[in-house]
């Protein structure tokens, strides 16, 4: 089975993703962090975001997600970035990164070849549009900028980084508009998705109201 959660920034999608594949066995893959390690690349390589320089770059770029007892790690060539890519300069870039065509070529082919394993949860923007149309189930989780910008504050404090909560607002206004209104693969709410509002919801809330739609199917 194939569940896609999409939804926007800080919507909770990964932490009730996370939750639900531990509580019922399924292989959770966070896409988000695939796009995430390749702007790290591009970061790190100081690369001109143009099609030539990035062809070039995923040629020469693996990005893996390896399951370990701790959760699910993030490899950039072999290396463990997993915390690295949730730094505000991976942030601040990874929607222009997203955005290019032959980076999503690249990460959705990878992404059709992870959901071969048997029951996943997959996470990310365009899964029940674009990666797997055909997917058993498909959530799109929405709330308020304001709950997300406080949610990610809460998570980014736990890291020891600060930010104000209206340059959160901004953030997040900021990435929702990139990641709605480009070309390709834009954020939409497929046809057939279930749509749940988590802004007055508790996490297990919504694990719990996840956890029954998939037994109901
Ligand atoms: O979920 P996240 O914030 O870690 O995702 C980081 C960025 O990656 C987000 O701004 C949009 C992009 N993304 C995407 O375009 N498609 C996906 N399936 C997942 C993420």
């Amino acid at each position: 089975m194939i569940v896609a959660i999409d939804g926007p920034a800080g919507s909770g999608k990964s932490t009730t993703a996370r939750r639900i594949a531990e509580e019922i066995g399924f292989v959770y893959i966070d896409t988000g962090a695939m796009y995430r390690a390749v702007t790290l690349a591009v970061l790190r390589n100081a690369t001109p975001i143009t099609d030539n320089t990035l062809a070039d770059l995923i040629a020469r770029t693996t990005v893996e997600l390896q399951r370990t007892a701790s959760g699910q790690r993030t490899l950039l060539n072999g290396e463990d970035v997993s915390e690295r890519i949730r730094m505000p300069d991976v942030t601040a870039h990874v929607s222009a990164v997203s955005a290019n065509g032959i980076v999503r070529n690249a990460m959705v082919r990878q992404q059709r070849a992870l959901g071969d394993v048997g029951n996943v949860l997959m996470d990310g923007r365009d899964i029940g549009t674009a990666v797997f149309p055909h997917a058993d189930l498909k959530i799109f989780l929405v709330a308020s900028v304001e709950t997300r910008a406080a949610r990610r504050l809460r998570e980014l404090a736990v890291q020891g980084i600060e930010s104000s909560f209206e340059e959160m607002c901004a953030d997040i206004a900021r990435r929702d508009a990139l990641d709605s209104e480009r070309a390709i693969s834009p954020l939409r709410k497929a046809d057939d998705a279930i749509e749940i509002d988590t802004s007055a919801l508790t996490i297990e809330e919504q694990v719990a109201e996840i956890i029954r739609l998939i037994r109901t199917k």
